[in-house]
């Protein structure tokens, strides 16, 4: 992309920036605009996140739909110039929609847009239309029919909510007998809630995953350097999904076949997405995040994320060599095409560190120990995820900095090689120490295999 001058004193004006969300992902992007020149003020919307307390103030009401009139008052009352929605909730929900319609600059998709993530039943028709590879696969809303066709399946096929459910929604089950359990668990049981009204049955693809991210302003489409992340909760694969253990970028294609990759992927996926999307009158403008497997037949789509992932945001922000208030206003704003977005040639690498029980039933309260000795490391950020200050604990508690979710601490570190920056944030990762942490002990570790030459 062509580098240009700002086009007037206007266009460089400070801006008050309000951030919606409350984990990791969003305390790296506050992390990262509070590196630009241009902010003002930064709104945050959860206190509680002491990473996200330390960058910013927070907004003083509710943050909910229903309420979406006081927090439209609040943006003019403190003349907010951008609203950076990280979550996919609220984007489902609309709130991106409503400050739209106030004449806002929002980073984040309307909810027609949205539901690319929100309603994969909706998704997989669209793009089945528009050619989009993909598994193979229907969508069901009746138990009956949904059986009779896993019944008719040979290979035990993936079972998918259709609606949104914090990413836990899908199962990967290894007999037709689990997968008609699977149904079971979302359709009657309803472990989901309306999340498993409907769902997808589809096809079960091979082959190493990729996650690749594009901004997209409504008219140009800017994909990002490709990440690797490491879903699986435990070393070499194992073990229960979760939202994602680990990444380093840039990651992980098939070595030395990069560029032609992501240039398929953008032509033959992304590209045809955003056309589709625009035949019906939707134009997507936010970060869209397709999770890719590269299966022997080519790039496959797995589903789309209206949203940053989470750490893949992390490890992005620790690379963005540019101004994130520029980048995110010019996708708000159909402004992609005039951006300057430049990446370090640093390498990042992020691994997450997860509190005990975590994904099932992660214990919350757990004493944390090391972040200061951890963030001393060179090269390391550590973002927090599910942490919390408890006040509760006397003063000369030795820690009041407690877990308070699934994913704790996100441990970043970036290196002038993937290998540098994984080796720093496992140096950091060991500095901090709670009871039962979770921690792979294998992020990044395929980059560095030896390179072999592909065809
Ligand atoms: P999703 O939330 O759709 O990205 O799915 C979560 C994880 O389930 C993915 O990261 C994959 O590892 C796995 N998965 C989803 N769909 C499929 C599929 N069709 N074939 C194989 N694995 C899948
Ligand atoms: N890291 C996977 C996600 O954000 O969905």
């Amino acid at each position: 992309m062509q580098a240009t001058e700002p086009s007037s004193t206007h266009s460089r004006a400070s801006v008050n920036v309000l951030l919606v969300g409350s984990g990791g992902r969003e305390h790296a992007l506050a992390w990262k605009l509070r590196q630009s020149p241009r902010l003002g003020e930064l709104f945050i919307t959860a206190p509680e996140n002491p990473g996200l307390a330390s960058l910013g103030r927070a907004v003083d009401v509710p943050v909910n739909i229903r309420e979406i009139y006081r927090l439209k008052s609040f943006c003019d009352k403190n003349a907010v110039g951008l609203v950076v929605i990280g979550p996919e909730d609220p984007l489902a929900e609309g709130m991106a929609d409503a400050l739209i319609a106030q004449g806002r600059v929002v980073f984040g998709p309307i909810a027609a847009a949205a539901r690319i993530e929100s309603d994969k039943a909706w998704a997989k028709q669209l793009l089945r239309a528009a050619s989009v590879p993909m598994a193979e696969g229907r969508w069901f809303s009746e138990i009956s029919a949904a059986r009779a066709y896993v019944q008719t399946r040979e290979d035990p096929p993936v079972i998918k909510a259709s609606g949104l459910c914090k990413g836990k929604g899908v199962i990967v089950p290894g007999s037709i007998d689990e997968a008609l359990k699977a149904l079971d668990r979302l359709m009657v049981k309803r472990e989901f809630g309306e999340a498993g009204r409907t769902v997808v049955v589809e096809e079960r693809l091979e082959g190493p995953e990729v996650s690749v991210l594009a901004l997209v302003d409504g008219r140009n489409i800017y994909v990002l350097e490709p990440c690797q992340d490491h879903k699986r909760l435990m070393d070499d694969d194992a073990g229960p999904n979760t939202g994602g253990m680990g990444v380093y970028c840039p990651g992980g294609l098939v070595w030395g076949r990069d560029e032609a990759l992501l240039d398929q992927i953008q032509s033959e996926i992304l590209v045809p997405t955003l056309d589709a999307l625009r035949r019906e009158g939707i134009e997507y403008r936010g970060v869209l995040y397709a999770g890719i497997m590269l299966t022997p037949a080519g790039p496959k789509l797995l589903e789309y994320n209206c949203r940053f992932g989470d750490p893949e945001c992390q490890a992005l922000m620790m690379r963005l060599d540019a101004d994130l208030i520029d980048v995110l206003m010019a996708c708000g704003s159909h402004g992609l095409a005039d951006m300057d977005l430049r990446w370090s040639p640093a390498a990042s690498c992020c691994v997450v560190l997860a509190a005990p029980g975590y994904p099932e039933k992660p214990k919350k309260g757990v004493p944390i120990f090391g972040v200061e000795e951890a963030s001393a490391v060179p090269g390391v950020q550590v973002f927090h995820a599910g942490t919390r200050v408890d006040t509760s604990l006397p003063a000369d508690a030795p820690s009041r900095l407690v877990t308070n979710g699934g994913r704790v601490l996100n441990v970043c570190a970036s290196g002038s090689s993937i290998k540098e920056a994984r080796e720093r944030a496992y140096q950091a990762a060991a500095l901090i120490r709670f009871e039962g942490k979770q921690m792979r002990t294998d992020i990044a570790s395929r980059a560095l295999e030896p390179v072999v030459a592909s065809g």
